[in-house]
């Protein structure tokens, strides 16, 4: 079964250091990966992408043309690139015999490909063909305030339903902090709500608290993984999580 995995997450969370290093893992246990950038605004890439957005689109052009600002110009550019989704969908499907995993790296700026119409048609067009999983990467070394720890959830969790597809958080950067913190505040709240008494009375603690109480159903469903993009710890616990996951992909159409 070829499946595809979609990259999210927040600026500088990892999301291009761990397509890098999917696709490595992958090819070390004889799996062929097959990589699209959809980051116009990326000025380097540190693999060999199969497809990419910028072959077809200059983004600077685009912000010239268009008058528009950074994220404008990186918006208009996916959209005119969904124009032509059929194209790249066919394109995934003539390399489904050869191909084990299509790895699809988005912009950096999460909101621009999860709140537009051109990402949900890219993401939803590819999940017409394919088994799809949303990797939701994690700066988990931000992630230790709960603030951040929160925002993050929540963020993930509407992606999830927005786009009705199984979604992997993926706690990365592990060489550089323990991950364990993540899991307890996940599983059990009265250690999050410890970690908030610092922040008592805030009135952003209390809603933090209320938010974590609510999304205590996500919280128990959704699959987790801690990594390191860099050092490549955890990338076998991950592939298992992606393949779970996209054998739920049914549950989720
Ligand atoms: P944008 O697309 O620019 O938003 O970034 P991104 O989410 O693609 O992140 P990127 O892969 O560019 O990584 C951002 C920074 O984090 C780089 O300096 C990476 O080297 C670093 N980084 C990524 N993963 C890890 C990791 O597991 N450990 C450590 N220590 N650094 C990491």
């Amino acid at each position: 079964m070829t499946i595809a995995c979609l990259v999210l997450g927040m600026a500088g969370s990892g999301k291009t250091t761990l397509v890098q290093r999917l696709a490595s893992h992958l090819s070390s246990k004889d799996e062929c990966t097959y990589l699209v950038n959809l980051d116009p605004a990326v000025t380097q890439v540190p693999y060999e992408p199969n497809v990419d957005i910028r072959d077809t689109l200059n983004y600077k052009d685009v912000q010239v043309e268009f008058q528009l600002g950074p994220n404008g110009a990186i918006l208009t550019a996916l959209n005119l690139f969904a124009t032509r989704i059929d194209q790249l969908v066919e394109l995934l499907e003539s390399r489904e015999e050869q191909v084990d995993t299509f790895v699809v790296d988005t912009p950096g700026q999460v909101e621009v490909f999860t709140w537009s119409s051109s990402g949900s048609i890219i993401a939803e067009s590819i999940a017409s063909s394919f088994p799809t999983v949303l990797l939701y990467v994690v700066d988990t070394p931000r992630a230790t305030k709960p603030l951040t720890f929160v925002s993050n959830m929540i963020y993930a969790c509407s992606i999830m339903y927005r786009m009705q597809l199984p979604l992997v958080v993926v706690w990365n950067k592990k060489d550089l902090v323990s991950t364990e913190f993540a899991q307890r505040w996940l599983s059990d709240f009265d250690t999050f709500d410890e970690a908030m008494q610092q922040l008592e009375g805030d009135y952003s603690s209390n809603l933090a608290r209320s938010m974590a109480l609510a999304m205590e159903e996500f919280y128990r469903v959704v699959s987790c993984c801690s990594i390191s993009a860099v050092t490549g710890e955890g990338m076998d616990e991950l592939w298992s999580g992606i393949q779970t996951a996209a054998n739920e992909f049914a549950t989720f159409r």
